[in-house]
């Protein structure tokens, strides 16, 4: 018989939920310019925008907090933060950012710029800017069975090697600037990159003189799926799967606010000295001395437990075990869901849950707006809004915030998600009447096309 998985804490603070009605919501989300970006916290219900910066800490970073030590050189808390990341990851250069996006911005500004180019399974938004603003290019060459949403494969998350050979040789060996590998790949659906590939691209980059970057945010999910999935694996620690993981890259970008189960933080880590001496230029400028990098101590101190917390069998199970409640619901209830589950988050096809709505009215905007508007549910759209023309596909990502809801609040989803079902084709489509010169999902403004 196959055990309940439970929840492997007691809550001892919470936070009350506002209710809100179906009039309340339409008036509400009419005055966020149907992009609920713009929404008030308060007026969610249950927010499954992000699963960043949204965890909970436990008792034990809680009590690091208060171990925070707020010296401006030389942070007692520094020392045992960067102990922790080099522990886990093996770099010698550990440099505190105060969220992923800005070790990005470091690393991508000195190794970018003109006519170079980065290679990855899938850019994350923030990666592709950043690399953009250097004035470099970025290609995705993920697996092939990524494209194909519903089979269920293991790893799909997986960069293709074949393209990556035919991508470097298009641009020049010289002319590539970096290999990334997103674990687990955020936008490709949450799904993991197995370590037989990771190794493969190692063996590439090595072959081709090109740094591998590991944008590292959700490696403890991963380490997860690798344990589960991949021949070999099964007798060993998550911690030991991490390692290696971080082993095999030259450089790694990370936000704490995934996997490092806390609110703010990151780091940027690598080997090469004259590199890191350069970051640690740009960090003094932009972010702050390089024993804080635009953290607080005690948010320090809150990274280095939750790096131990993360990769606890209890916790991982209980993690993964909730995003595939969440899926397997919403597929139960008759919505089309990438498969097989990732790690993080349920990616709704948005295209196939409303047909009746062409490409240029935003499906994924439509279904996360009826979302709201069903039941005070916020999610995001991982589509044509956020990608342009460049979309594969309309998506919607359900993202669970870690050890925050129960399974009755994804129960209570779940309802919401059959309601909405229920009433699908009166769902209208949305144009944009307003959008900023990038990233134009955070603050666009949209209309309903009746
Ligand atoms: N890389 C990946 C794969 C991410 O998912 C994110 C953030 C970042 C880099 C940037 O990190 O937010 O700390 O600056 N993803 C969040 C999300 C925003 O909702 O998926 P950050």
């Amino acid at each position: 018989m196959i055990r309940t998985i439970i929840e492997p804490f007691r809550i001892k603070v919470v936070q009350p939920l506002r209710f809100t009605t179906r009039e309340e919501r339409e008036d509400l989300l009419r005055r966020a310019h149907y992009n609920p970006f713009y929404l008030h916290a308060g007026d969610v219900l249950i927010d499954l925008l992000t699963d960043s910066g949204t965890s909970a800490m436990s008792n034990e970073q809680w009590a690091g907090m208060m171990r925070g030590d707020e010296s401006y050189a030389g942070s007692e808390s520094f020392f045992r933060f960067e102990a922790e990341v080099k522990d886990l990851t093996g770099f010698r250069h550990v440099i505190p950012t105060h969220q992923g996006r800005a070790a990005e911005r470091i690393l991508f500004s000195l190794l970018g710029g003109k006519g170079m180019t980065t290679i990855a399974n899938t850019h994350f938004d923030t990666t592709r800017a950043n690399v953009e603003q250097s004035g470099a290019r970025c290609v995705d060459c993920p697996s092939p069975e990524s494209r194909r949403l519903t089979e269920a494969a293991p790893f799909k998350g997986n960069l293709d090697l074949d393209a990556v050979e035919r991508e470097i040789a298009n641009a020049g060996e010289r002319k590539v600037e970096a290999i990334i590998v997103t674990v687990t790949n955020n936008s490709g659906g949450g799904q993991p990159v197995s370590l037989a590939n990771l190794r493969a691209v190692r063996q590439v980059c090595d072959r081709h003189g090109i740094p591998l970057v590991l944008d590292a945010c959700r490696f403890a999910e991963n380490a997860w799926f690798i344990r589960d999935r991949e021949p070999g694996q099964e007798g060993r620690t998550l911690r030991e799967i991490a390692q290696e993981m971080f082993r095999l890259a030259d450089i790694s970008t990370f936000s704490a606010k995934k996997d490092g189960l806390v609110n703010m933080g990151g780091f940027l880590a690598m080997n090469d000295d004259a590199l890191a001496a350069r970051a640690r230029s740009v960090l003094i400028l932009t972010e702050g001395f390089p024993t804080y990098g635009g953290l607080a101590g005690r948010d320090l101190e809150a990274i280095a437990v939750g790096l131990r917390e993360v990769v606890r069998d209890e916790y991982m199970a209980y993690r993964i075990a909730s995003v595939r409640y969440l899926c397997h619901g919403l597929k139960e209830r008759g919505a089309p869901v990438i498969e097989p589950p990732g790690g993080h988050a349920a990616y709704v096809d948005a295209k196939a849950t409303l047909p009746h709505i062409p490409k240029e009215f935003l499906a994924g905007q439509a279904l996360v707006n009826a979302l709201y508007l069903a039941g005070g549910v916020r999610a995001v759209e991982i589509g044509t809004v956020m990608f342009g023309a460049a979309a594969q596909h309309e998506l919607v990502r359900l993202a669970m915030p870690r050890r925050v809801y129960t399974q009755s609040h994804v129960d209570y989803v779940l309802e919401v998600f059959a309601d909405l079902l229920a009433e699908r084709d009166r769902v209208p489509g949305y144009r944009i009447t307003w959008e900023p010169p990038y990233l134009r999902h955070f603050t666009a403004h949209f209309e309903p096309v009746r």
